[in-house]
């Protein structure tokens, strides 16, 4: 009887484990100590193409030959060589001149760059730009604008998406929200939207992935913008990771990036990479945020696989001690298992109410079998 039982539990565990369970990601528990390379690349983008990596980053301010967007390129994730910068800038007077935080998707061996240019930190809108090569060269005056700078006064951080589900292609970007409905902050927050026309067009359906909800998620009290003035809470550079098929992690970064209140934290969607996305943040950023003597105002991240191509890594900027220098940070991302709870799922009741029916026809089946 008591062989039962156990057996009864073992079988109650490893279904709730196997078919209710989720991995989500864990907090950087080791942090390297120096960056991969310690000029200016912030907001690192890191991508794999045919066995070689790449990455890519914001540059500083004024960039050598009118280029922009820093490179680098490795076999092992360790070593990174500067590969130059591989977008032609338009450099004309009335032209905005702030380029920031490109990334880029391979689609049908034509390499898609996106980005935002602005007017110092105003008036950013998206463009995509394409090469047949990985890292270009780009050119901006060949560029398309994805979003209408008249309509949507700024928008930033540009994440190309796949869903290994059905292919389809999605942009996560950055925007900012004045109201305060459903509970959430005023700032700058994170939406997502299909990517169609072979990646030139964004299909107008525009939909809230996540917004400030959580006091560490500050960016400025009291900031002037937009004609008033505002506590300000920022989310942005998204990075959306589908570690399992149905499960999309969207990792963001909360605060703000010239001070120590940035981190990485992250929020999941269980249905499509559209949403709906719970995130369950408490009052720091729980992926990584700074950590005295160890590392400051950790952030902007994208994700890459390893050589074994099971391994995770987290790709993020840091500042240099002087607070000079945004240089990118390699550290490996680790998972763990949860039972999904109410908050982050939504389907739990349902779930534990079959499972808990799974559980007596067990047990009744095994008790059947031993009487
Ligand atoms: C992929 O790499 C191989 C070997 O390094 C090379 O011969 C081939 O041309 C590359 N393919 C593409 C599409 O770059
Ligand atoms: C950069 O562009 C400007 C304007 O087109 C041009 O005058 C200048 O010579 C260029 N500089 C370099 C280094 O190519
Ligand atoms: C990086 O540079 C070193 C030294 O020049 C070279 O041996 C190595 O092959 C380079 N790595 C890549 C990925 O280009
Ligand atoms: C941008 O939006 C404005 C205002 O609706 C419109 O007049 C303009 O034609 C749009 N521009 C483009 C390129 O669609
Ligand atoms: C997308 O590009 C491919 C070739 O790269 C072309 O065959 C196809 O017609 C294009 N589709 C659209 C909608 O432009
Ligand atoms: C923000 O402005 C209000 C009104 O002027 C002031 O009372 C408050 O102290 C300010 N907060 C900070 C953090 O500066
Ligand atoms: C827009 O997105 C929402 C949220 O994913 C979805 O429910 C709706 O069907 C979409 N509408 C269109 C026209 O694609």
């Amino acid at each position: 009887m008591k062989y039962a039982i156990r057996t009864s539990f073992v079988v109650f565990f490893t279904i709730i484990i196997t078919v209710n369970s989720t991995l989500i990601p864990d907090h950087i528990d080791e942090y390297p100590k120096k960056p991969v390379w310690s000029n200016y690349l912030a907001d690192p983008f890191a991508f794999e193409f045919n066995g070689t990596y790449y990455m890519i980053g914001t540059g500083l301010g004024l960039s050598e030959n009118n280029a922009t967007f820093p490179s680098l390129i490795s076999d092992d994730l360790i070593t990174w060589n500067y590969s130059g910068n591989i977008l032609d800038m338009i450099n004309r007077p009335d032209q905005p001149s702030s380029y920031w935080a490109p990334e880029i998707a391979e689609k049908d061996n034509i390499f898609y760059l996106f980005y935002s240019v602005g007017f110092g930190d105003k008036k950013h809108r998206l463009r995509v730009t394409s090469s047949t090569s990985p890292l270009g060269p780009y050119d901006d005056s060949q560029s398309i604008e994805l979003t209408n700078v008249t309509k949507l006064s700024f928008a930033i951080d540009p994440h190309p998406f796949q869903d290994k589900k059905d292919g389809q292609w999605y942009l996560f970007y950055s925007r900012d929200f004045l109201d305060t409905n459903d509970g959430y902050r005023v700032g700058t927050g994170i939406v997502v939207d299909r990517l169609i026309n072979n990646m030139t067009q964004l299909a107008g359906n525009e939909t809230i992935v996540l917004r400030a909800k959580h006091d560490w998620q500050l960016y400025e009290h009291n900031r002037s913008i937009y004609d008033n003035i505002y506590d300000w809470y920022t989310l942005e550079g998204a990075a959306t990771w589908q570690q399992e098929s149905g499960v999309y992690i969207c990792f963001y970064s909360g605060g703000n990036w010239q001070s120590t209140s940035y981190g990485v934290d992250y929020g999941i969607a269980y249905s499509s990479p559209m949403g709906p996305y719970t995130e369950d943040s408490t009052n720091q950023a729980r992926i990584t945020h700074s950590i005295e003597g160890i590392i400051i105002g950790p952030g902007h991240n994208s994700i890459i696989l390893g050589r074994d191509q099971k391994t995770t890594y987290i790709v993020y900027h840091a500042w240099n001690e002087a607070k000079t220098i945004r240089s990118p940070y390699i550290s490996q991302l680790n998972w763990k298992t949860m039972i999904p709870n109410k908050s982050s799922s939504g389907y739990d009741i349902l779930h534990l109410t079959l499972l808990f029916l799974v559980y007596i026809i067990v047990i009744v089946l095994i008790f059947h079998h031993a009487l």
